[in-house]
């Protein structure tokens, strides 16, 4: 198979298909497109609608226009196709002059149990990258349904609540298929270092400084953030600690923890550096110390600080402090919202993916026996 122009002596670019559901788009996926990019010059991902995943696997959490967009976020991204069939096939990756198909190592299939890959895997345009292990639109899902906080706190009465739940999504899932099943997400500072841009800012680049918990990362973020890079030429986010967000938040958020949430928007092409566990105070030394020109919230709520203080005091005092409207009303309460209503639809799409993956498993050990 042809190798990217780097190694094939630059006189041709390599163009590389994804395609899938992307649904709640999360940093595997994310880590998936990153692998896929780095095995050609140019990539070009492939989103089913809504139609088309309610078929083969069940309502999908995200409107198809909410799911194009979010992939078109991802900094790895060259351009994304919007509607592609469920089943991958060679015309496809004609139409768009690729060479080849990437996908994660666990199994996908139709409603009728057939690898979505079998055509592009048989004619030798398909090659797999390693699935990112412990994270899932399944397992958020879970943890969503489950308000535990094992996520990010291992305590006792947590541990509890999450074995009186008799649910089979997520951390506690009784059928354990290699794939959907999930283990703990294990963060490394190499993962860090593969998803960070790794540029300090240009002398005279104007710094945009955001703060949040930008938990569950979603269209809202994507579309705020956009118009916050607008305001200078360098953005950085701040992301405040899982218990200060538990604090302002309440119950079970954050969703996902801070390492994850770091992944997350460090994915996003709008980003240029973040600050893993910013203070929730944007004070006069953390200006300075990151040379902040100006700082931005969106339309949302601001909770005041423990002593009662507005967080943004000190950028409102000094002027340099402005309010956007993202112009999306989407939250990551609203798609908590969402998942809930849907519950047994989820629980019974689980499970369904969950079974058919266990067979493939035992077919495939019978096939080695
Ligand atoms: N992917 C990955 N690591 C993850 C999750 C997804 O590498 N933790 C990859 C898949 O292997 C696939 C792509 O992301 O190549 C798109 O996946 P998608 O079709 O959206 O399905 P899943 O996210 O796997 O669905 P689910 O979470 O419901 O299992
Ligand atoms: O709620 P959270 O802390 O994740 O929000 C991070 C930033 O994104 C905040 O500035 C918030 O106002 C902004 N946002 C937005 N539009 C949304 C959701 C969040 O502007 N729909």
């Amino acid at each position: 198979m042809p190798e990217s122009k780097a190694q094939n002596g630059g006189d041709r670019q390599v163009r590389v298909w994804c395609d899938g559901c992307y649904d709640m788009v999360h940093f595997g996926h994310a880590n998936s497109l990153r692998q896929a990019k780095a095995l050609g010059d140019y990539l070009i991902v492939g989103v089913h609608t809504d139609e088309e995943i309610t078929k083969h696997k069940g309502p999908p959490v995200f409107t198809e226009e909410e799911r194009y967009k979010m992939v078109r976020g991802i900094k790895w991204v060259d351009e994304v196709v919007e509607g592609v069939p469920y089943v991958t096939t060679l015309q496809t990756l004609d139409k768009y002059d690729c060479d080849f198909c990437v996908h994660g190592d666990d199994i996908t299939m139709t409603a009728d149990g057939v690898d979505t890959y079998h055509l592009v895997k048989s004619a030798d345009r398909y090659k797999e990258v390693q699935r990112t292990a412990g994270v899932s639109t399944t397992d958020l899902v879970g943890r969503m349904l489950l308000l535990t906080r094992n996520h990010f706190r291992q305590g006792q009465y947590e541990y509890e609540v999450a074995k009186d739940h008799s649910s089979n999504l997520g951390q506690d899932s009784s059928a354990r298929s290699p794939w959907t099943g999930c283990s703990q997400f294990l963060p490394t500072t190499q993962k860090i270092i593969q998803f960070s841009n790794g540029q300090a800012p240009n002398p005279g680049d104007k710094i945009v400084y955001v703060a949040g918990a930008f938990d569950l990362f979603h269209v809202g973020h994507l579309d705020f953030l956009e118009k916050a890079q607008e305001q200078g030429d360098y953005l950085i986010v701040g992301l405040h600690t899982d218990p200060v967000v538990n604090r302002y938040k309440g119950k079970n958020y954050p969703i996902m923890n801070l390492h994850e949430r770091v992944l997350s928007v460090l994915a996003c092409k709008y980003v240029s550096e973040v600050v893993i566990g910013a203070p929730y105070k944007v004070t006069k030394d953390l200006m300075e110390h990151f040379k902040v020109a100006i700082v931005v919230h969106g339309q949302t709520k601001v909770m005041e600080d423990e002593d009662g203080e507005d967080p943004f005091k000190y950028p409102k005092e000094i002027e340099k402090f402005a309010t956007l409207d993202s112009g999306n009303t989407m939250t990551t309460e609203k798609i908590v919202e969402r998942i809930i209503r849907n519950r047994l639809e989820f629980e019974e799409r689980n499970s369904k993916k969950e079974k058919k993956e266990l067979e493939i498993l035992s077919r495939m050990e019978n096939k080695t026996v």
